[in-house]
């Protein structure tokens, strides 16, 4: 008998007698493994004589495939029999509960986006998808913020490579440009999305963040519409009627312009969302200024509107009582799968 016969028919009896999987991979291990004995074989060749090498090369392959396929055919009939075996009661639990399936859930960003965006489309609102690389036109320009202007600074921008015309956009606001040139007027629109600022991050700031621009373009718009609009955005949120007020709030594209805080919806005497004050600072919003209606192509004599920014990643920090911002977008499951 030649060595590689004897060898197959040592693997062969092997295989057979082996009862399980695990002792089958050990005996596929010592026979095809990187160090089995068929690699110990193959090593050899190149010691061999020349023209002896194809013959001895062809051999080892054809080896190699016996061995392989006894091990194909023991694998499947192992197999078989463990489920049989399963069948016939042997370790065949049909009660046991199924392994738990993991299911993926909604952002809490998305979920309170889409609730929204529900909300205000009950209310005739459209939503618009502005873009998050924007034009220093409508990211500043059309807002009334020309080059040089103050407020520029607050807005720490991240610009694009070029010739600074390109940037991250800061706010949502862009949208409302947008949005009078493409609706004819009266129109509503929300336009909710990420926005990008370049500060140092901490609990409260992150470089990404989410907002969600409100726009209404109507003839004799005054203040009492934008409070009737804020209330109800208000009880779509918090499922109830919280008082409001309004302060005195700066931002060029509006005039006059306000911060809307809301009574705290956590507390009565005050705790630690309202800081003691038993106020939240909801969002800023005021009516639209007349340059802005210009910048849109309309006419402020005719057209007035109010404007609103609500800032949605705060919204969902209050809601979920959740301490740091930068949870929102790391991406880590142990944060995500509580939603
Ligand atoms: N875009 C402003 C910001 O992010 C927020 C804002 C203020 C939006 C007043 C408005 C508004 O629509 O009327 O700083």
């Amino acid at each position: 008998m030649s060595d590689h016969t004897a060898l197959l028919a040592q693997a062969q009896e092997q295989v057979q007698a082996s009862d399980s999987l695990d002792a089958l991979k050990g005996i596929e291990r010592e026979y095809l493994g990187k160090e089995g004995r068929l690699a110990e074989l193959l090593a050899q060749i190149p010691t061999l004589p020349q023209d002896e090498r194809p013959t001895a090369g062809r051999e080892a392959n054809r080896l190699k495939q016996a061995i392989v396929e006894a091990v194909e055919v023991k694998r499947a009939e192992l197999a078989e029999a463990g489920i049989a075996a399963e069948r016939s009661g042997d370790g065949f639990d049909p009660t046991l509960p199924p392994p738990r399936t993991e299911r993926g859930s909604l952002h809490p960003i998305t979920q309170v986006t889409r609730e929204l965006e529900d909300l205000f489309q009950s209310m005739g609102y459209s939503v618009l998808d502005g873009p998050e690389v924007e034009l220093d036109y409508y990211n500043f320009e059309a807002l009334n913020v020309p080059a040089d202007h103050p407020a520029r600074d607050s807005h720490d921008t991240f610009f694009c490579e070029g010739d600074g015309h390109l940037l991250m956009r800061t706010h949502t606001s862009p949208s409302q440009i947008r949005a009078m040139e493409s609706f004819e007027p009266p129109f509503r629109v929300i336009a909710p999305g990420k926005c990008f600022r370049h500060e140092t991050t901490d609990a409260s700031h992150d470089h990404t963040f989410h907002q969600m621009e409100g726009l209404v373009v109507d003839r004799e718009i005054s203040v009492a519409h934008l409070i009737g609009a804020m209330k109800t955005l208000l009880r779509g949120i918090f499922h109830r009627d919280l008082e409001i007020r309004l302060r005195p709030g700066f931002f060029p594209f509006v005039e006059p312009g306000f911060e809307l805080d809301a009574r705290c919806p956590f507390c009565e005497n005050g705790c630690s969302v309202c800081k003691k004050t038993t106020w939240i600072e909801l969002l800023p919003c005021g009516l639209v200024h007349p340059n802005v209606l210009r910048a849109g192509g309309l006419d402020p004599e005719e057209w007035g509107g109010f404007a609103f920014g609500l800032g949605l990643s705060r919204l969902v920090m209050l809601r979920h009582d959740i301490d740091d911002v930068r949870h929102l977008l790391a991406n880590d499951v142990r944060f995500l799968e509580q939603f």
